[in-house]
């Protein structure tokens, strides 16, 4: 499935509804690929840190040749942005940094290779150690608030039209309505993808956007869109872990030393968002000045990150309980994107209920990494029952487990190519 993916540099993120190379799906995709062939993995993570910005972002699209999507390069209009390195396709916004994470798994899976594959591996590593610091810095710099990270688009969450953004998009001034063809619903049901009202705002956020020329501070002037986004906090706390011990093993201790304090920082910053009454996480509106309590998924950042305080711990029963994995009504015990007793579900739609394998992956992985190896086992099992038709959708309905979106979706074919032969997971 992987190859039929496969453009050679880059594998798109889905067959025909994401022909491109999308930034955290490539990471992901990297770690499956690990498994298959390091030096095509080391290719993957090589494409998108070709793509960085003179600022240090990665952006979260870089496109192929392929046509069929909306909106693509001239739609986004980068080209007018001086921070564009020259030759460069891409978008002008960024996506959850899963890339130090990805390395750290590709080094582990060279190691256990040896010979060629370690070599490439750790020549790799060792080039890629800058441009990965310099992404982060971006994150906790031009995108540092309250030792969390802002974000500018519900695209830059990775989760689109999460109900954790109703009152942000509320907020999103559509001053005239703009003239586009969604691309999108060529290859999904219009019932699974965010809708048009939806889609007028996203479309004005760039416009906003590229009105500064997609300057990192000028932007903050002129975005209806500004909001911290914990769950991405918490994976630039793990991908800092990663990098940490990357850099440690390849002798760079002014890099491990930065990293450490950056993770330490903003795992700080992600659990001072915890709200004392829900005890999950929360974003927190910049433009507006408050908090954002809607409950999801994203809600659920301390436990990615893996803590033992009690905060975590409570966070950690809450979604193993009967409101979330444990609901009765589940196909499989696994973290839906909304709860199934939420007043905001919508089971078909996007990530407003539909269960997404990536996240059961992340969820089982990062259990697995902090010692909850019970936890992580057991989302491992479900995960691999739920995609045992072999049709890896992007998503699935929480209930019924019927297959939703783009079909053959990568970064679900990641999940359980990683689940079945990274020996990490056998007991
Ligand atoms: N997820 C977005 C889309 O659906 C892009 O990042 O096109």
């Amino acid at each position: 499935m992987l190859r039929d993916n496969d453009l050679g540099h880059m594998i798109k993120a889905g067959p025909s509804l994401y022909p491109h190379q999308w930034s955290w799906d490539a990471a992901f995709v990297a770690i499956g690929l690990a498994q298959l062939s390091v030096p095509r993995a080391i290719a993957e993570l090589r494409t998108v840190l070709a793509g960085q910005w003179r600022t240090g972002m990665l952006p979260h699209i870089i496109f192929s040749d392929e046509p069929g999507y909306f909106p693509d390069f001239d739609d986004w209009g980068t080209a007018v942005a001086p921070a564009l390195p020259a030759g460069v396709h891409s978008s002008g916004i960024c996506q959850p940094p899963v890339h130090a994470i990805a390395l750290e798994l590709v080094l582990q899976q060279a190691r256990r290779c040896g010979g060629e594959d370690l070599q490439v591996a750790e020549e790799f590593a060792a080039e890629a150690l800058r441009r990965l610091t310099r992404w982060h810095e971006w994150l906790s710099t031009a995108r540092g608030y309250a030792d969390v990270v802002e974000i500018h688009h519900g695209w830059e969450s990775g989760m689109d039209n999460s109900p954790r953004w109703d009152e942000v998009y509320a907020g999103v001034k559509v001053s005239r309505r703009l003239e586009f063809a969604r691309m999108d619903l060529n290859h999904a049901d219009a019932s699974e993808r965010p809708s048009d009202e939806e889609y007028q705002r996203y479309i004005t956020l760039i416009e906003q956007m590229k009105s500064v020329q997609f300057d990192d501070v000028r932007v903050k002037e002129v975005l209806d869109f500004r909001v911290t986004d914990v769950f991405m906090a918490a994976i630039l706390v793990l991908a800092a872990e990663s990098l940490t011990r990357i850099a440690e093993d390849l002798g760079q201790a002014d890099v491990a030393t930065t990293e450490r304090a950056r993770a330490e920082r903003t795992r700080a910053g992600v659990l001072a968002t915890i709200d004392p009454v829900t005890g999950l996480c929360r974003d927190f509106d910049i433009n507006a000045q408050r908090w954002l309590s809607t409950e999801s998924m994203g809600g659920f950042a301390a436990v990615l990150m893996g803590g033992d305080d009690a905060e975590t711990q409570r966070q950690r029963e809450i979604l193993l309980g009967e409101r979330w994995c444990g609901h009765p009504e589940m196909a499989f015990p696994l973290p839906p994107s909304v709860s199934l007793d939420s007043p905001q579900l919508r089971p078909r739609e996007y990530w407003r209920g539909p269960v997404w394998p990536v996240m059961n992956w992340l969820f089982a992985w990062t259990a697995l990494r902090s010692g909850h190896r019970e936890d992580a086992l057991a989302w491992r099992l479900a995960g691999l029952d739920q995609l045992r038709d072999l049709s890896f959708g992007e998503y699935y309905e929480p209930r019924t487990n019927e297959t939703l979106g783009s079909p053959q979706q990568s970064w679900s074919a990641m999940a359980a190519i990683d689940w079945l032969t990274n020996p990490d997971w056998q007991s």
